[in-house]
């Protein structure tokens, strides 16, 4: 008898093909040549911001203190660690995080992620009916392409330089009609990843108001996520102060989801959340016990012990190495691409810079991009087939805007660098060969 195949959910088939992303970095990460080949795709962040010795220092901090620190090689609780909940808030209050206060907490609560603030993007697409999902543009494509496979419509609105542009969302909003009933959360970065545009405290504060409308009209509390991933990360000082959105909040609608990923560690895996009691936080605590139980107990005590030591230093320390890179980056970028770059985002928060080229496409099936990946067929661009000239990877803008949505042109001629995880030497080897790529692309028309 004939067998079929194991039979996968439609979430299952979505999921047995990889994402181009995933695709395309894992074909690059083959075969990478350490110290020849330039990955500016990876969000990591700077192997030397991450605080080895404090972190090891803070080990054995926790596993010397079982009285604060209790049993911190044991299962923890699903809401996450006293210890650390204690700590994001002392965190929060005592640097008058966005202007948040004790009495903040009065009305709002803390839960950890099982696994950084991904897990809890993750379980919100668990606890949440799927429907419309109101997203800037260009979007968090990681985040977007999870919602889509799991069967959200994802409604990108284009982004200008100061965020999600809220009279396009009002258009758009009026345009759903009764449409609207299906809308079931927004979803904003407040540096947006793959753009590092800072959402203006302006577009933020009419970001809440707008939703809180919506939802009196619907009947129905509509969340609006902040995903503050990258907010500690504001190395420009000429940028206003960030304001949280709790602190605009009156009905109850705003979540802040946070991380330590870019800060401290992304290894150690803390991201939490803060938002107002009730049945939706109760609903994540359960899905993070469903999930793993917590985030491991020991990570979470030794991310208590260095929020309560040291943070403010430690941050300083990594925007200073942001800064002086996203500076120099940026003079390297009008040097080397001149009058190609027709707009930047980016450089003053966060790692990235997100590129718009004149007249140049940067898709997978680019001239651009096949010069900088070598695989242009041609052995004087790309070397010899045993042992390529150094290729280079970035992130297509392609992969970044709504495949429906607006930007989908300007899209093909836009890409993501990271300045965060190669160092200089590196990133200015990548930005020769990318004018290189510029001048065969021009070359060939
Ligand atoms: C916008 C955004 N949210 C969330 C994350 C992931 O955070 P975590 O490491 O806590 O899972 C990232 C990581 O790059 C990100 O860019």
């Amino acid at each position: 008898m004939k067998i079929r195949d194991i039979l996968l959910s439609e979430y299952g088939k979505a999921s047995s093909i990889p994402s181009p992303v995933n695709r395309m970095m894992t074909d690059f990460a083959i075969g990478f040549r350490d110290g020849y080949d330039i990955n500016l795709g990876v969000g990591y962040v700077n192997e030397n911001t991450i605080p080895r010795q404090q972190i090891q220092n803070a080990c054995e901090a926790v596993l010397s203190n079982p009285e604060k620190y209790r049993a911190s090689l044991n299962y923890g609780g699903a809401q996450g660690s006293p210890n650390l909940i204690e700590s994001i808030r002392k965190f929060h209050i005592d640097n008058r995080i966005g202007g948040i206060t004790k009495n903040t907490f009065n009305t709002k609560d803390i839960v950890i992620g099982a696994n950084g603030a991904t897990s809890l993007l993750e379980s919100i697409t668990h606890l949440l009916p799927a429907g419309i999902v109101f997203t800037a543009d260009p979007m968090y494509y990681i985040y977007c392409n999870d919602l889509e496979r799991k069967g959200f419509t994802v409604i990108a609105i284009p982004e200008d330089n100061h965020g999600l542009e809220t009279d396009l969302l009002r258009a758009k909003l009026k345009a759903l009609g009764s449409g609207k009933a299906a809308i079931q959360f927004f979803y904003v970065v407040t540096v947006n990843n793959p753009s590092c545009t800072i959402l203006s405290n302006r577009q933020k504060r009419e970001l809440v108001e707008i939703v809180t409308e919506l939802s009196y009209e619907i009947g129905r509390k509509i969340p609006l996520f902040f995903d503050n991933a990258y907010r500690d990360l504001v190395h420009d000082s000429t940028v206003e102060p960030l304001e949280s959105a709790l602190c605009y909040d009156q009905l109850g609608i705003v979540y802040e989801i946070g991380t330590l990923s870019k800060i401290l560690a992304p290894g150690l895996r803390i991201g939490y959340l803060i938002g107002p009691k009730g049945t939706f936080l109760d609903s994540i605590i359960q899905r993070t016990s469903d999930i793993g139980f917590s985030a491991p107990l020991i990570n979470q005590e030794i991310a208590s012990y260095l929020l309560d030591n040291g943070i403010e230093a430690q941050i300083e320390k990594v925007n200073n190495g942001y800064r002086e890179k996203a500076k120099q980056v940026k003079t390297w970028i009008v040097e080397l691409l001149g009058d190609n770059v027709e707009g930047y985002r980016g450089g003053s928060a966060g790692f990235y810079y997100y590129l718009t080229l004149a007249n140049i496409a940067t898709d997978s099936n680019s001239d651009f991009f096949k010069f900088l990946t070598r695989t242009t067929g041609q052995k004087d661009i790309d070397g010899p087939s045993h042992n390529p000239h150094p290729k280079v990877i970035y992130i297509p803008g392609e992969h970044c805007v709504h495949p429906s949505g607006e930007m989908i042109d300007i899209g093909k001629r836009q890409f993501r660098i990271s300045y965060g995880f190669e160092e200089l030497p590196q990133i200015h080897a990548a930005l020769k060969h990318m004018k290189d790529a510029i001048d065969y692309c021009s070359e060939k028309v």
